[in-house]
């Protein structure tokens, strides 16, 4: 073909690609690499991503398994037995939960992947699917991937990050096919109550939604709080499931393994429509998942206690420079409020620039996070100490 006929591709996005919220962090990331590039020390208070090392019991449990030719080959989609054995066990021993093996636990390449497929299995394009604002980011993207409509659930500090089902207007209920809860809560850290659940199953049964609770943090909580279960409550499973990862509670976030348990139709819709997309996780990692949950979990006390050490060197190092948070009873996150009546996309600039400290702007997390930022504990403790320090010189 000459050069003049050459056809050029133009490559569009597909449309839902396109629907997609606008990443809003573009400007705060390329100031952070700019000033990583310059050489300063910058601190990232920004993700969610354990500092900590895998237990070394789950690490040779990895180890000794890779040897093995039989995990080699491809795994099921719906996971080994053993696996899906273990977390019912786990379920049944941390919550009195029973669940079938079989038909009602799916082990998951990170929770993350199932909460994103979840609305593809379920949701038909123009039905809701209720989200929390803020939130994690994903329950809203995946709704939007599957051509669903968003219908937000503020949470606010009045009614302590618990959603006002009161306040969810009826066209929004009727059309509604999922809704998405999480607690322990991200961002905002919110522990759930007994109530909150029996609400949700409530407006679940009347208008035919269904209830997906992430409790991704169920166990990391402080001072003898124990988060419980969507599961726990009474007729959960007839309505819904509830997602569960090992990235957080075992340090785990690059093994990529959670899992999804509950009603067992909700568990088959994903179920098939992942063996369509994926072959499972990689046995090793399976059989690692098995040593994590089998093991003496009273070993994650110390984790615990740093997480708690950390908590509280930042609540009360900043409250001593004059800012004034609230000390979260679970997460690894501390949400707080903007001080000094600046949005929160310019106080986290504005930090950036004077600290070096990274701090996510609430906003980013959905519009009813605006007037909070997010800062992480998943960095070194000596790390967090030179964090406060620098803030408490910028405020
Ligand atoms: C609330 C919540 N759920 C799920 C996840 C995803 O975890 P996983 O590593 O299992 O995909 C995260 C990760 O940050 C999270 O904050």
């Amino acid at each position: 073909m000459s050069e003049a006929t050459e056809l050029v591709l133009t490559i569009e996005k597909a449309e839902r690609l396109k629907a997609l919220p606008p990443y809003l962090f573009v400007e705060l990331d390329h100031a952070k690499r700019k000033l990583q590039e310059e050489g300063h020390d910058v601190i990232d208070l920004g993700v969610g991503d354990p500092d900590l090392p895998t237990p070394s019991q789950i690490i040779q449990k990895l180890q000794a398994t890779v040897q093995d030719p039989a995990n080699h080959r491809y795994s099921v989609s719906e996971g080994l037995l053993a696996l899906r054995q273990a977390i019912a066990d786990w379920y049944q021993r941390r919550f009195s939960v029973s669940l079938n093996p079989v038909t009602e636990v799916l082990p998951l390449l990170g929770s993350k992947e199932g909460i994103g497929h979840l609305p593809l299995a379920l949701v038909n394009p123009g039905e809701v699917v209720l989200v929390p604002d803020p939130c994690y980011p994903p329950y809203r993207s995946g709704a939007v991937l599957a051509g669903a409509e968003v219908s937000l659930m503020p949470l606010e500090p009045e009614n302590q990050f618990l959603p006002d089902f009161g306040a969810i207007s009826q066209r929004a209920a009727r059309r509604a096919k999922l809704m998405f809860l999480n607690y322990p809560n991200n961002p905002t850290a919110a522990v759930s109550t007994e109530n909150c659940f029996k609400e949700a199953i409530e407006l679940a049964k009347e208008y035919q939604i269904v209830v997906a609770h992430d409790a991704a943090y169920s166990e990391i909580a402080f001072e003898g709080v124990r988060p419980i279960s969507f599961l726990q409550l009474p007729d959960a499973k007839e309505v819904g499931v509830e997602f569960h990862s090992l990235s957080k509670t075992y340090n785990m976030t690059g093994w990529r393994v959670g899992w999804v348990c509950g009603n067992a139709k909700v568990i088959a819709a994903l179920a098939q429509l992942k063996t369509n997309l994926d072959s499972g996780i990689f046995q090793p990692v399976q059989w690692a998942a098995i040593e994590a949950l089998q093991a003496d979990q009273t070993s994650l006390q110390p984790l615990m206690a740093t997480y708690q050490q950390r908590r509280d060197l930042v609540v009360d190092g900043l409250a001593q420079a004059g800012w004034q948070i609230p000390k979260p009873q679970a997460t690894f996150y501390i949400w707080a409020p903007v001080p000094g009546g600046q949005s929160s996309m310019e106080f986290a600039k504005r930090v950036l620039e004077q600290t070096h400290v990274v701090i996510t702007p609430g906003m980013g997390f959905g519009a009813h996070g605006e007037g909070f930022v997010r800062l992480s504990l998943t960095v070194p403790t000596e790390q967090l100490k030179e964090a406060v320090d620098r803030l408490t010189k910028a405020l």
